[in-house]
């Protein structure tokens, strides 16, 4: 495997980008309430990072290629059965009842931070709310495992034996990642307990990636939508996601996407 070790001089600049995405869902969250379209949502984000943060939003043509135009919004926001990458849009109006994850990517100074929290809209099911819940109990157990000498397995053993005592189900196709200079870099940040020697490794200070644990209410599988993006669960049950960009420092973590409503 090929992990990036950062230098203190890289980590100022992570921490900077993390701090910028935290701060887009802090300015997004009143704003997040029944009638407002996802389109919005989207816009308001994008409009914040790059006129006030002077940042760039790093969904935006995320992925172009020959023949392929790229991610077209600068969040993504995955509503209920949606499990991640939601394409934004204005004819997808929030109701009361909905669970929501907005995703946001902010590269400042050539580094990215990357992080997305889940928003309950109304008047939430206690079912569900419960689902959200209990994913981000998943996301902060996998932190707390985060320190040099354990291992990337450990991460992803006690998010899945967390997610299944509670009798929910860990999305396997869409993972946690390093991150840096690069969007998405090595390691892939698994959150079930499938890791081998080949993508296992052992944390070691100045490693960055990830934690986004995708969990379902249902069955684990996912289905792509035909606009090639948005993931769904195959039961069409609710899916929850937390995310949060990691530091491994010398004796455990930081939180590089810390909101304030979050005491690490
Ligand atoms: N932010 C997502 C992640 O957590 C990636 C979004 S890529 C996009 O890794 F193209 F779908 F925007
Ligand atoms: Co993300
Ligand atoms: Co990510």
């Amino acid at each position: 495997m090929n992990v990036t070790i950062k230098s203190s001089e890289d980590l100022e600049k992570m921490r900077i980008a993390g701090r910028l995405a935290a701060d887009v869902l802090e300015m997004i969250e009143p704003f997040v309430k029944p009638g407002v379209s996802t389109g919005e949502l989207d816009q308001r984000c994008h409009d914040y990072i790059v006129n006030v943060q002077k940042a760039i939003p790093a969904p935006l043509h995320y992925g172009a290629a020959p023949g392929r135009p790229g991610f077209p919004k600068s969040t993504c926001i995955s509503i209920n059965q949606v499990v991640c990458h939601g394409i934004p849009s204005e004819d997808k109006l929030l109701k009361t009842g909905d669970i929501v994850n907005i995703d946001v990517t902010v590269i400042k100074d050539g580094f990215h931070g990357d992080t997305s929290r889940m928003f309950l809209v109304g008047d939430v099911q206690p079912f569900n709310r419960r689902l959200v819940e209990v994913t981000q109990e998943c996301l902060y157990l996998g932190i707390e495992q985060v320190k040099p000498g354990n291992r990337l397995s450990d991460i992803g053993r006690v998010i899945a034996r967390h997610a299944h005592a509670n009798h929910y189900s860990v999305v396997e196709e869409y993972c946690g990642h390093g991150i840096g200079r690069v969007f998405h870099e090595e390691p892939q940040v698994i959150h079930y307990e499938g890791y081998n020697e080949k993508n296992d490794c052992v944390l070691q200070p100045g490693m960055t990636f990830t934690i986004e644990p995708m969990i379902n209410a249902g069955k684990k599988g996912t289905k792509l939508l035909g606009d090639g993006w948005t993931a769904v669960t195959r039961d069409r049950r609710p899916s929850a996601q937390w995310e949060h960009t990691i530091a491994v420092t010398a004796d455990g973590y930081e939180v590089l996407t810390r909101r304030s409503d979050e005491n690490f």
